[in-house]
């Protein structure tokens, strides 16, 4: 705990994590925060007088000695970052002390059920083993109240050591936040014109006008203008490939009745990290019917100092998104971001660009799984159903003619659901938490398609006591895999990836399992007539001879 202490002290969370588990931050965000106590949220703190207080439960220690300090605050809090510092030398690079909390069951209390906190939110530290050199002590404490709403170094109590005269304390009175331009406001929404020939667009859907139409996404650039109707954001990004992770993002955030324009990088699927403002320019926003609006400039190449953000003339994936925000931090967005077709030299020759909401390695996934157990799986089993006393003076290969076909197709129902089973996790890198039932009933699917053939391989032979024990559970296991089948069918189509237009999907795949299920049905009438019928004219040659 010491080391840790030495850098940072103590940055929590505590609340949020719980009831927006996305958005929480990394550890990793702690030291980044830690030299100068911004929490990089991508807004300037609040100069006003904040409604939180500091308090040590002692005015004077001794080496060793633990001091109790508390934040206290008639407001709700998200978070706090606290540090101690010598205050003979506040900007030292080490700060002093260690923090440790006096009390888990009390900081449990900052875990408020809904946003608001209606008592007085405290939460109680204590601070041990200042070390002997440092004779006068102060803390500070950045409190974020909401993502966009916090309040940087504010100045806590000074202890003194024992025996020392009090001096009067190096001044510790916040710097005036940084100067940031106030965005303007645009007369009137953007228009389609000059799309092509003196900027380059992305709409979605293709050719629609922002200006008319509300349900328009709009990106256009070299200057970026971005556009489209959403509750909380609307944002793009600049990506080297098709996945999320890398991404360069600009974001326009509603706030209230305004609209804040930063920048973030995106370093995984996790939301934007390091909202910035620094090297955009020009920056205007407009809010109405449902529809948000920004603009603003960038250099095409930045320094090294606002690392994360890419030179413009190289050539990207547009991501196009949208989504809810909260107090200015962005959620998860809500449909599939837009993915430009191909990439865009950014400073290149105006262009119309199309995207697709759809990663065409979802699309493959949907066609393989469909693939397999509409067409292969099912003919393969109606021809073991059905078809084994046809061709009976036949063979394929060296085998009976429906054998042949039913396990050639049934191996390569395997393959093709074993191979559509990979993409989505690799398109993903993991498992997708926003997929529902789909994926598990995908995972049972294939480890029941891969039983199958483990069955098949060490059957009994045909004349075997036991070979009627293989015929049922293979039997069996192959309907509960197709019955899966069908279900992740129909989960799957609605997938949000696929973008498959919602009610007709549906009714398709209803016709086709219909339409199978009738000439199952229809077979298994004819198959028992047709037994029947044979039993008939053997027990009559029977009888005749
Ligand atoms: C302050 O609190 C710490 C920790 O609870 C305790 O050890 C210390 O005695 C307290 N100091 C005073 C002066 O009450
Ligand atoms: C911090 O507090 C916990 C429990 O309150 C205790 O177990 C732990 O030893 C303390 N750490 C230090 C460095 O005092
Ligand atoms: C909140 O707590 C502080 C410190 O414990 C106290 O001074 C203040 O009176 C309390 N406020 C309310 C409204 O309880
Ligand atoms: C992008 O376009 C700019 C301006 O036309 C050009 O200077 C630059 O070389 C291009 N970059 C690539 C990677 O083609």
């Amino acid at each position: 705990m010491s080391r840790v202490g030495v850098c940072c002290l103590l940055f929590f969370f505590v609340s949020v994590c719980y009831w927006l588990p996305v958005i929480c931050y990394a550890n990793g965000k702690v030291t980044k925060a830690c030299g100068n106590m911004e929490p990089h949220h991508g807004v300037p703190g609040q100069t006003t007088q904040s409604p939180y207080h500091l308090a040590a439960n002692t005015t004077t220690f001794s080496p060793g000695d633990h001091i109790e300090v508390t934040l206290s605050g008639t407001s709700y809090f998200e978070g706090f970052l606290l540090q101690g510092r010598d205050a003979v030398n506040p900007d030292s690079v080490s700060t002093v002390g260690t923090f440790n909390l006096t009390d888990h069951k009390r900081t449990q209390l900052l875990t408020c059920n809904n946003q608001q906190c209606v008592k007085n939110c405290s939460v109680a530290l204590f601070i041990l083993d200042i070390s002997s050199e440092v004779y006068l002590h102060f803390f500070r404490v950045t409190v974020v109240a909401h993502y966009n709403v916090f309040w940087v170094k504010l100045p806590g109590p000074i202890v003194y050591k024992h025996g020392v005269t009090p001096r009067p304390p190096h001044s510790t009175t916040t710097p005036p936040p940084d100067p940031t331009t106030t965005p303007s406001i645009l007369p009137g929404p953007f228009v389609s014109d000059g799309c092509g020939q003196s900027k380059s667009c992305l709409l979605d859907p293709p050719g629609c006008d922002p200006k008319e139409d509300v349900d328009c996404f709009f990106l256009s650039f070299v200057t970026f203008e971005l556009s489209g109707p959403a509750e909380g954001y609307v944002g793009f990004a600049l990506s080297w490939d098709t996945w999320m992770g890398n991404d360069d993002v600009y974001m326009c955030v509603k706030d209230g009745n305004r609209v804040s324009v930063s920048a973030a990088f995106l370093s995984g699927r996790t939301s934007p990290e390091d909202q910035t403002q620094a090297g955009l320019s020009s920056m205007s926003w407009r809010l109405a019917d449902g529809v948000i609006q920004c603009r603003f400039s960038r250099p095409v190449k930045l320094s090294n100092q606002e690392p994360g953000r890419y030179d413009l003339d190289q050539k990207y994936f547009l991501f196009l998104a949208s989504g809810n925000a909260l107090y200015g931090r962005v959620w998860k967005h809500n449909r599939q971001p837009l993915i430009s077709t191909h990439r865009k030299n950014i400073t290149g020759p105006p262009e119309i660009l199309r995207g697709s909401r759809g990663p065409m390695i979802m699309k493959m996934h949907g066609a393989l799984m469909l693939l397999a157990w509409m067409l292969t799986g099912s003919i393969g089993t109606i021809i073991a159903s059905f078809y084994k006393p046809d061709w009976p003076n036949q063979t394929l290969l060296g085998q009976k003619v429906w054998f042949q076909v039913h396990r050639g197709l049934m191996v390569l129902t395997v393959i093709l659901t074993t191979l559509a089973f990979c993409l989505p996790f690799f398109y993903r890198k993991g498992w997708s938490k926003h997929a529902g039932v789909h994926p598990y009933l995908g995972c049972c699917v294939l480890a029941l398609s891969l039983t199958q053939p483990m069955i098949a391989v060490f059957r009994p032979s045909p004349d075997s006591d036991r070979r009627y024990l293989f015929n049922w559970v293979h039997w069996a296991v192959g309907s509960v895999t197709e019955l899966m089948a069908v279900a992740a069918m129909f989960l799957g189509i609605r997938q949000s990836s696929l973008l498959l237009p919602s009610p007709w999907s549906s009714h398709v795949l209803i016709g086709y399992i219909t339409w199978l299920a009738l000439i199952r049905l229809i077979l298994l009438v004819q198959k028992h007539f047709c037994i029947k019928r044979c039993t008939k004219t053997l027990i009559k040659l029977f009888v005749n001879s």
